[in-house]
Order: C-alpha cells, then structure tokens, then sequence
C-alpha cells in the first residue's frame, strides 16, 4: 500500500486529482475523522430528541417535493421538533438536481429565520442542498462563484446541519459533498467541503426508504456501485481499500437483486443503506488516488437533461471502462475475478477482464438501469457541450481527450 494523501472526490481548493500518469502516487501522509454522528435503524429517529437541546431555538426544515408529506415522515419529524420547543422555519421545494436559484432562496430564509439549525429531511438533493444553504447564508459573495467556480474555502459562519435521509445513494448525509446546477451557465458542479461542513448527525432509517418510486431507487443503487468504482479503478498498488470496496461491492451486488424483487426486504434495504453511506464517507478513498471521471461526464449530461443522478452514471458507465480497460488491465481482471466471480482458468488476462464488465452489464441489465444516454434525453447536438462541460480528472487510467468523452457517449448512445 502506498499510503496517499487526502484525495477528495471531485475538486478540492480548485485542484482536481491530479496523479501522473505513471502513476507512482506518494501524496503523504493523511488525516482520517469524520464528525457526523449516525443513528441507524428502525427507530433511529428518537435520535433527534438527543441532537436538538444542542441547537437553538430556530429551525429551518428543508424539504424536497412532497414525499414526506405522503408516507408520514414530515408528520413524525414536526411532532419532535414541537415537542422540542423549536420554532419552525419552513424550506420545501428542494428539486432533484438542486439549483443556484433555489440556493439564493435558501440563504434568504437561513438569515430571515436567525436558523441556529438546518435540518434536511430527504434525499442526496435535500442533504446537498441544506450544506450548501449552511455555507453560503453568511456568504458576503455569490456563492456559486465562490464555491462551485473558484472552489475557495469557506470563510464565514457555518450553519449546521442534520439530516433525516429519505432516499439512499449519494453518501451525502456523512460527507462534505454539496453538487448545485446552474441551467443557465449549463453546469452541474459538486464541491467537497471540509469537516466543519459535514451534516453534525444523520438519521438513517431503512424503512424510509421503502416508498421510494423504483426508479429512483435502482438509480441509488447504481449511485452508490459508481462511488465504489470511481474508487476502485485507480492505482495499482496493494491497498486495503481494494479490498474494502471489493466487500462493499459483493454485499450491494447481493443485497440490491434482493431489493428489487422484494422493496420492503428489510435486510437487504438496510445493508444497503449502511453501503451507501460507507461507499462515500471518505474512508475508502484514504491512501489510494482515484479516478471520478464517470461522475464528471454524468453531471454534465445532467446539466444538460436534469436527468436522474444516478441514471447518468449508469448510462456512461459501461462505455467507459469499456475505455479505459486496456490502461488499468490488472485492476479490471481482479475486478472480475474478486468481484463478479469470473475463474480465470484457460483464459488471457483480457479475456477475463472483459468477461468482468459483461457480467456487469448483466447485472445492471437485471437490476433495469439505463445504458442508452438517449433515454435520458441526450442528443447528437448535445455531445460536444456535454463533453466540454465534463472536467478532465486525472486520477483513472487514462486521461481523457475531448474526443474520447465524445467518443463514450457516442457509444452510450448505441447500447
Ligand atoms: O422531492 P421529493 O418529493 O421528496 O421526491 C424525491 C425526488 O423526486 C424522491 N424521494 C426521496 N425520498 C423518497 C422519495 N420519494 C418517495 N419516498 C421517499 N422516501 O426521490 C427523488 C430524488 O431525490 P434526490 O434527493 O434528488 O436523489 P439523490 O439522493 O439521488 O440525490 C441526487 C443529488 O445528489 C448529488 C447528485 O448530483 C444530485 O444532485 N450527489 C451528491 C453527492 C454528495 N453529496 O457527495 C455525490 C453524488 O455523486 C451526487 O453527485
Ligand atoms: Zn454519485
């Protein structure tokens, strides 16, 4: 294991993950905690009545579209907050995909509100939404120019944020993630704040995420299998992290097929929530680089489509490593052999990694992903936008030209 530094997903401080292409990564040391406290379970959500005498009195709950208010969690949440003595400030409409406009908004209501807490109730949007609310309320500059293109640091008063997470895949609820898109300038941009911006607690229940349509759900289940292997598809080295994700991956892989058959599986449901969060809580990604070039062209496309997050990555996916294989062939053959079972018996390195990656896609062909960047509303036209707006990591295999992110999506777009 060559023991790497802290390489964030995405961009950090403006700098991207840049690895050399040789690939001899010694980035330092590293520093590992993470702040955000979890209650899992069935009845995690008594858990608010220990974190709320820690806050204020004034309370801004974030919602999004009004699921909540369907399947009763907006109810049970109310009650403790009342019970809490806590005076309620109200922030529903949080759109999947959440946007600049709606974060202007959002900082309105946080100083309108004197907020002493933000509590998102929801989905990766509502949690993304909320820290990125926490970080720009006292923001003297635009925050989306601030943080999301000049990716500085923040340097005002945070507020802090819970979260009562309703739908799985993002890892937002124990990371410093925040991803807003701006339609206009046609550009979906995540940045990964620090430690003081992670949610101070989460609240995970399984159950919650029983009534989630099913296509948000698989898209979450795909969400999280691209975290993993956005991680996993980097370096070379003997690193206990493969080996993490090579577990992590086994139990998705096992734990969604049952989920799709039987939504209310709560053995499955909950593996898989505790996946999600584990897939991207920055763990995995300590001591070893890596890659994010599949989230990069995925945002993109949903900057231009506002398609489902996690619906993006599957349909690029494939193509990509696809791609790619050729450059990282060791890590694609123990991918199949470690991962999807594939004996490596009689056949060529190739040969079996490659048979990897068509077990892969009949897995996702299984779950009902989408492979066809056209079902998504993607176009002929749209290709060199989507590829322009896609920022070049360097920590994969291969860096890639314009042409080559033209040439993915051209193949997505005949699977
Ligand atoms: O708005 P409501 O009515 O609540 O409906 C939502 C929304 O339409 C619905 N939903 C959520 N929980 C539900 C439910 N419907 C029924 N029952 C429930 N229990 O699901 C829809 C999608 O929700 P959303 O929050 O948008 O999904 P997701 O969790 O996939 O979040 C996507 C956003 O997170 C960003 C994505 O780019 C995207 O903007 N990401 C954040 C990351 C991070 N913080 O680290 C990393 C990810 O890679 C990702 O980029
Ligand atoms: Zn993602």
């Amino acid at each position: 294991m060559t023991l790497g530094g802290c390489v964030s997903p995405f961009m950090r401080n403006g700098i991207p993950n840049i690895q050399k292409k040789e690939r001899v990564i010694v980035l330092g040391d590293f520093q590992y905690s993470n702040p955000t406290k979890l209650y899992f379970g069935e009845h995690s959500l008594e858990g608010l009545n220990q974190e709320l005498p820690r806050y204020g009195k004034n309370v801004l709950l974030v919602y999004g579209g009004g699921s909540i208010k369907k399947n009763g969690i907006y109810d049970q949440v109310l009650d403790i907050l009342r019970a809490n003595g806590k005076t309620v400030f109200e922030d529903a409409g949080v759109m999947p995909n959440p946007t600049v406009e709606k974060l202007y908004e959002g900082c309105r209501r946080a100083r309108e509100g004197k907020v002493d807490l933000i509590l998102a109730v929801g989905g990766g949007s509502v949690c993304d939404y909320a820290k990125a609310v926490s970080v720009s309320a006292y923001c003297e500059e635009d925050p989306w120019e601030k943080y999301y293109l000049r990716m500085e640091d923040v340097d005002n008063r945070i507020l802090p944020v819970g979260c009562v997470l309703t739908m799985v895949g993002t890892g937002s609820e124990m990371n410093g993630g925040s991803v807003i898109t701006n339609h206009e300038q046609k550009r979906k941009i995540g940045h990964v704040f620090g430690d003081n911006v992670f949610p101070k607690f989460s609240i995970l229940n399984p159950t919650y995420t029983y009534t989630l349509p099913p296509y948000q759900m698989k898209a979450g289940f795909f969400d999280i299998m691209s975290h993993i292997l956005e991680q996993y598809f980097s370096g070379e080295d003997d690193n206990t992290s493969d080996y993490l994700m090579e577990g992590l991956l086994r139990s998705l892989i096992h734990s969604t097929r049952i989920a799709v058959k039987n939504p209310t599986d709560y053995e499955a449901r909950s593996n898989i929530m505790w996946i999600a969060t584990w897939a991207l809580n920055t763990l995995v990604a300590k001591g070893k680089s890596t890659d994010w070039m599949v989230h990069m062209i995925g945002q993109s496309i949903g900057a231009f489509t506002d398609a489902t997050h996690g619906m993006t990555l599957s349909a690029v996916s494939v193509p990509y490593y696809r791609f790619i294989l050729p450059y990282g062939l060791p890590k694609f053959k123990r991918y199949a052999v470690n991962v999807w079972d594939v004996s490596p018996d009689g056949k060529t390195d190739e040969e079996i990694a490659a048979e990897g990656l068509d077990r892969m896609v009949a897995y996702m062909d299984e779950i009902g992903l989408v492979r066809n960047a056209r079902e998504l509303g993607v176009t002929e036209e749209m290709l060199e936008g989507i590829a322009d707006g896609s920022f070049i990591m360097e920590g994969g295999y291969k860096v890639l030209s314009h042409e080559d992110i033209v040439a993915i999506l051209k193949e997505s777009m005949k699977a």
